[in-house]
């Protein structure tokens, strides 16, 4: 049983396989936080559940470690749940209840329900544990069990304690567009650092998850408590120190600017957070998400295709001939998916009109969809094509019959970007009108990936026709909306696959990756800037969820010059897709290509489905390495790159991970066999040389 209770000590534990979440109810009937990190026992921690008193201007210090901070009282720490009742009551005073441990979704779940002492309020504190990735995924239920609505102000996913360290740094990614990912860290001074998305999505600006150490994890050993949230929304991570030393880390649906209002008999769920430790550093945090979003977040477990995606090779000037010319060159370079992007609809010619125009556009395609699709099909390729159903351009048929169904006030300006303005997709009529349109187009064509694309932000978020007392709920009703969506189209064509782009990485979060197989991570498709974009994405998601493409060099985006190899040896860590003009590729490039996707595909289930292993002991050299090693740790795959040398500083020997000491491994390409022992103590001399080298190897067990 991974969920313990003890009720002497009235303390629950959540035991996963390398790690102890420790929790009591106190003297005070309320849920204070215990411990957190490797394994101890609930008795261990039984001294530890006391309150604790300052002075009368810290008067319940052990409420700074509350499991969820229920605003009322004494409490000035970041609130989970801040409330406003029809009196004008807004001071919650919550007792523990009672607790149910069930199995939930194949989960070992704990309930635990707190109450209000007066008010008809109910909050479920619900756990649920991935006991072999050292996970817990938390959400709160809130309840009214009353008669009378109750405004929810704010309504968090979880609040995690950490425990006592000497120090916390706090590591996360930021960006913007074309930059997304970019890792970053910083030392938490008494105080709260906020990341965040006000944007109505997940955002490129930041991401939902945390990790933070005492300052000398490093990516393969020390403590990291870690947490990302499933919410592809406006979202909040507060991590906040106080001057007692107490940090917590509360996240949820961003309290800016967002309210719901809970009527009689109504409960509302909040996203789920989930928070895991790793006594493996950085490395063993990662794997344990890679892991746990293969088998318990993806709507399926299955290899990902090599596409071909065409938007950087004709933008929005597609048309039924060239895109047969490049589908017949991506079939012999070997690609499995066809897909057609932006422009094939209404008169879509630029960005400036026809969004939301979503019938084929006769004069591209004269003989419909079909004609492209039945030679994708020919060729032995599936076929996928790029919607944006959020979107729409002013300059459509769609606007023009409904001007009201963007998000607007009626005294302002709407604001355009991209020409676009965005749907209230929460209004039944633009739901149906979405899931009508993409119902009829995967019903009617033999379509069997979407790339779901929102080029733009949520401004002025009127919601017209909806009650003035509800207006705060926009930020949330669009992404519920969405999910349905999404949910209703993968019910109804189960074989179809989705991407999320968002211009690039701007929704990419657990929350959207219960429905989307996989993700664009960036418009930036340079091989080099991509290494650390991927690098920052690898913190938290999957390979095999990152959508990755070999274009044109130099690229439009910054004028570098890298080789073809080079190129696909980037792609390669992801998800592989080609996003080149083939009908511009000389035969050489052809062939060329077709080899390193025949070794892809040799390799795909090593970076797709295996364990990554980040080396950065030659980062310092300008060397970014990774390793991809199989369950069995028999087969490996390692790629190098090398950004540029310099004379007469040879690269050191890079020591390999992951092997078995005692067992002999043949590395392809070089003579002999090399025992696990010296490859992972004397490494191996990596033959990297210029600039922008790069360099892809297998290892593998001598039978
Ligand atoms: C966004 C996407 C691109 C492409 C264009 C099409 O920018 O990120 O990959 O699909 O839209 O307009």
């Amino acid at each position: 049983m991974a969920i313990q209770y003890d009720a002497g000590q009235r303390i629950f534990a959540i035991q996963t396989r390398n790690s102890s979440y420790i929790f009591g109810v106190n003297e005070r009937d309320r849920l204070q936080h215990l411990y957190w990190g490797a394994p101890v026992s609930i008795m261990d921690c039984a001294p530890l559940l006391r309150l604790k008193s300052h002075s009368s201007f810290d008067a319940e210090v052990e409420g700074e470690a509350e499991e969820y901070s229920f605003w009322g009282g004494v409490c000035y720490t970041e609130p989970s749940l801040k409330v406003r009742m029809q009196d004008g009551v807004r001071d919650l005073s919550v007792s523990y209840s009672h607790h149910q441990i069930i199995e939930q979704g194949g989960k070992e779940t704990l309930i635990i329900t707190l109450k209000d002492r007066v008010y008809p309020l109910e909050t479920q504190l619900v756990y649920q544990v991935i006991p072999e990735y050292d996970l817990v995924e938390r959400y709160a239920r809130i309840m009214n069990t009353g008669e009378l609505d109750i405004v929810l102000e704010s309504m968090q996913s979880a609040a995690w304690s950490l425990p006592c360290l000497q120090d916390y740094r706090l590591t996360h990614v930021t960006g913007k567009w074309s930059g997304e990912f970019q890792l970053r860290n910083t030392g938490l001074t008494e105080g709260k650092k906020v990341l965040e998305s006000r944007r109505g999505f997940t955002g490129a600006h930041a991401n939902p998850w945390f990790a933070i150490d005492d300052g000398f994890a490093t990516e393969s050993g020390g403590g990291v408590w870690f947490g990302a949230l499933a919410w592809s929304g406006n979202w909040k991570i507060a991590a906040e120190k106080t001057p007692f030393n107490q940090v917590r880390v509360t996240g949820g649906i961003h309290d800016f600017d967002s309210e719901w209002l809970l009527g009689a008999g109504e409960a509302f769920e909040t996203p789920v957070f989930t928070g895991g430790f790793s006594s493996t550093g950085f490395g063993g945090m990662s794997r344990r998400l890679h892991q746990y979003q293969y088998d318990y977040v993806l709507p399926r477990n299955e290899p990902g295709k090599v596409l071909y995606n065409s938007w950087e090779a004709t933008y929005f000037d597609v048309n039924a001939k060239d895109q047969i010319a490049l589908a017949k060159r991506a079939a012999r370079l070997g690609v499995e998916r066809f897909v057609v992007d932006d422009g094939w609809f209404g008169q879509r010619h630029s960005d400036h009109a026809g969004l939301g125009d979503w019938s084929v556009n006769t004069d591209k395609f004269p003989q419909g969809l079909d004609e492209l699709i039945g030679e994708v099909r020919a060729l032995g390729m599936e076929f996928g094509i790029w919607v944006e159903p959020e979107s729409v351009n002013p300059d459509s048929d769609l606007y023009r019959a409904h001007p009201d169904w963007v998000y607007h006030f009626e005294t302002r300006e709407r604001t355009e970007l991209r020409n676009q303005l965005l749907l209230n997709i929460s209004k039944p009529e633009v739901k149906q009108y979405i899931l009508d349109f993409m119902s009829g187009l995967l019903g009617r064509h033999e379509i069997k990936f979407i790339k779901w694309d929102m080029n733009r932000t949520l401004t002025e978020p009127g919601m017209k026709d909806y009650p003035l007392n509800r207006q705060k709920e926009v930020w949330v009703r669009h992404v519920q909306s969405l999910y349905d969506i999404w949910s209703q189209l993968r019910a109804e064509f189960p074989d179809v696959e989705f991407e999320t782009c968002a211009g690039g990485g701007s929704r990419i979060d657990l929350g959207i990756f219960r429905y989307a197989d996989q993700s664009w991570p960036s418009d930036n498709t340079d091989a080099f800037d991509r290494l650390s974009i991927q690098e920052g994405f690898s913190y938290t998601y999957a390979p095999r969820m990152m959508t990755c493409w070999v274009t044109e060099s130099p690229t439009g985006m910054n004028g570098r010059h890298v080789s073809l190899r080079y190129r696909f040896h980037s792609a390669m860590m992801g998800t592989l897709g080609i996003g080149s003009n083939l009908n511009e590729w000389s035969d050489a490039q052809i062939e060329e290509s077709r080899e390193y996707i025949r070794q892809y595909k040799d390799i795909r289930h090593l970076v797709q489905s295996g364990s990554q292993y980040r080396h950065t002991a030659l980062r310092g050299k300008g060397v970014t390495a990774v390793q991809y090693s199989d369950a069995s740790g028999s087969d490996h795959v390692l790629f190098a790159f090398l950004h540029s040398q310099k004379l007469g500083e040879p690269l050191p020997r890079l020591c390999l991970t992951a092997l078995d000491p005692g067992k002999s491994y043949i590395i392809e390409g070089l003579e002999g066999s090399f025992s696990g022992r010296a490859l992972m103590n004397i490494g191996v001399e990596l033959p990297l040389r210029g600039d922008f080298d790069s360099l892809i190897c297998r290892i593998r067990e001598q039978a």
